[in-house]
């Protein structure tokens, strides 16, 4: 007998949140104040972890603005209101990197601040891999050797 979906993926199930609908992604990571929350967390692992030291000597040496631009960026790529392009007009993420010199262990550093990060929000797991899926595109993107 053939399968039914629901036998093949869980994915299908109708009870398995849906991100990237809206503000969904946001609301799952508890608004605004969630995403800067785990921005403040992203930049304090990259501020101690030594596999991030590499990544960290790229940015100021006050990560206020930093914190800022993420957190702006994140809560309209997450569904929320488009703040950072009000602010600093569209951003081509690669393109905003490309005077950086970012290659795998650079990108798996960046990977691993916001991993790190997220875990220490209390999401749910699904939440979690599903944030690190949709950033480990444009991560990749980042990269230029
Ligand atoms: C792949 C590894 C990455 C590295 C090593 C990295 C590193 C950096 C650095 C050093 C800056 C500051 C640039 C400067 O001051 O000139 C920056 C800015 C920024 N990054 Fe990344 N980044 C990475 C990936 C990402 C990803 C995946 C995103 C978003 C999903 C992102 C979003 C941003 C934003 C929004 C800014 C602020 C840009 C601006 O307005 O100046 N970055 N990044």
């Amino acid at each position: 007998m053939k399968p039914q979906q629901e036998d093949i993926s869980a994915v299908s199930k109708p009870t398995a949140p849906v991100y990237g609908v809206g503000d969904s992604t946001l609301q799952a990571a508890g608004g605004e104040a969630g995403v800067k929350k785990l921005v403040e967390a992203f930049y304090e692992y990259m501020d101690t972890l030594p596999e991030a030291e590499i990544i960290r000597a790229m940015h100021a040496e006050d990560l206020t603005e930093s914190r800022e631009k993420l957190t702006t960026f994140l809560v309209g790529w997450m569904g929320g209101p488009s703040r950072y392009s009000e602010k600093y007009g569209s951003m081509n993420i690669p393109g905003a990197h490309r005077h950086l010199a970012i290659g795998v262990a650079e990108k798996e550093a960046w990977l691993l601040c916001m991993q790190k990060a997220l875990d220490d929000q209390g999401y749910e797991e699904v939440f979690k891999r599903y944030v690190m899926v949709q950033l480990s595109f444009p991560a990749e993107m980042c990269r230029n050797r």
